[in-house]
């Protein structure tokens, strides 16, 4: 698709800046409403949002009792800030309902607006809590190759998508941070022991990784991670924010995984997009510091006008109900593994099918070379479905908890007809 230069310029203000401008101007889908697990464009084509959105929607779209706890929230209080010794009401009552679901004990939480926000936040701390202890050399950050932590300034640093760091003038818009490789753990001990433990904060992962690509961890991954970050006095920061509340069939991908952070980032799914939360929960090594009852106990001095937003927190809350109310983690189990079976069996079938990876309700379908994912997710869209193109020649499957098993299947089925298509 060409479009002329003209065009372009005169293309609308909002500046799409995850999009190559030139590519999608003319073509853009205008998203006006939602409907359980569709969206309907202002052209009237009613979708299957088999991504939920960016991971995001997993109690599927525009749910009047979410709408309901916003507005009534916001008729009591909008909000207000948590500075010195103000605090709102709904941001205590979710903190104490998160602490309580955290897979790390006696956690405190603190709240902000999204992922990106949560990862500048977890990484802060994580130097900073080696600045207190007077470990003054502890500031490197490992992240994994082909990682995606958003793109605030220290996601954008730690990015494992080379693109994402690019073009800022240094080795990494916030300094001192390195890759590690996807899966490779005897690569990274001899990496962490090249840099020096006692120059290493933290390493941040994704339990599965996401926009790189959807890769489940090996077998006993996360555990081995865990204990080489232990061993060399190393933070562990999980981030959660596609797997936390529920992608993974338990409330976190934490528990699932049989690990323990030290930190752990969460946003999307804490709201499923209703309002937009995050934040990250805090292991007692971590804060006890900031909390001793004691003169010159520091300050983290982390915040801003929205951390702890009032009406984004009564939504969490209204949304948490929901996940226990209608039972979708055990759902999200089912849908596994109807998914495994469903992809397995496109694999078996479909040529053009490279390799598919399931875990949760969450898969990837890599494609043979010959077939683009681009244009197959381009091509499901005419038939009714969302999919993403991801790392790797491979499409995004996440639909939101709330699909059915035919609609599973059907998405499926349209994925093998899309590729299929492709290949001719
Ligand atoms: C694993 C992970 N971390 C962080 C983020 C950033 O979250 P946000 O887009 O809410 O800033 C994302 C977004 O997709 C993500 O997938």
């Amino acid at each position: 698709m060409s479009t002329s230069t003209g065009a372009v310029l005169d293309a609308p203000a909002l500046w799409p800046a995850q999009a190559h401008v030139p590519s999608v101007v003319g073509r853009q889908l205008v998203i006006e409403r939602g409907e359980g697990s569709y969206i309907v464009t202002a052209d009237g084509r009613r979708l299957f949002d088999g991504t939920a959105g960016l991971w995001h929607a997993n109690i599927g779209h525009s749910r009047p009792e979410l709408a309901e706890a916003a507005a009534e929230q916001m008729r009591r209080l909008e909000t207000y800030h948590i500075f010195g010794r103000f605090v709102n009401d709904q941001a205590l009552t979710l903190a104490d309902r998160l602490s309580a679901l955290s897979p790390i004990p006696d956690s405190k939480v603190i709240l902000n607006s999204g992922g990106s926000d949560a990862i500048d936040v977890a990484c802060k701390l994580a130097r900073r809590h080696w600045q207190r202890e007077g470990r003054l050399d502890k500031r490197v950050i490992l992240s994994r190759q082909f990682a995606y932590h958003g793109l605030h300034a220290f996601g954008t640093s730690i990015a494992g998508l080379d693109f994402n760091r690019e073009g800022y003038g240094g080795e990494s818009l916030v300094p001192e941070t390195a890759r590690i490789p996807l899966h490779d753990l005897d690569a990274t001990i001899e990496l962490i022991a090249e840099i020096g433990a006692d120059r290493i904060a933290a390493v941040v992962t994704e339990p599965i990784q996401g926009t790189g690509g959807v890769h489940p961890p090996q077998e006993g991954y996360l555990r081995r991670l865990a204990d080489i970050c232990e061993a060399n006095d190393i933070l562990l920061i999980l981030d959660e924010v596609i797997t936390g509340f529920g992608r993974t069939g338990t409330m976190f991908a934490a528990e699932r995984f049989g690990v323990t952070p030290d930190l752990l980032t969460f946003a999307k799914g804490v709201t499923s997009g209703y309002a937009p939360l995050g934040g990250v929960l805090v292991g007692a090594r971590i804060w006890q510091p900031f909390y001793r009852d004691d003169a010159d106990t520091p300050i983290f001095r982390h915040g801003a006008t929205y951390a702890g937003h009032a009406t984004a927190c009564a939504v969490a809350m209204r949304n948490l109900d929901v996940l226990e109310q209608e039972a979708l983690l055990p759902r999200v189990k089912d849908l596994e593994s109807q998914m495994v079976d469903g992809l397995d069996a496109l694999a078996a079938r479909n040529p053009s099918v490279r390799e598919v990876r399931v875990c949760g309700f969450l898969g990837g379908v890599s494609l043979v070379d010959t077939v683009d994912a681009v244009r197959v997710a381009d091509a499901l869209i005419d038939v009714g479905f969302v999919s993403r193109p991801l790392r790797g020649n491979t499409l995004q499957l996440s639909p939101p908890f709330i699909t059915t098993d035919d609609e599973l299947r059907d998405y499926i089925d349209a994925i093998d007809a899309t590729v299929t298509a492709e290949a001719q």
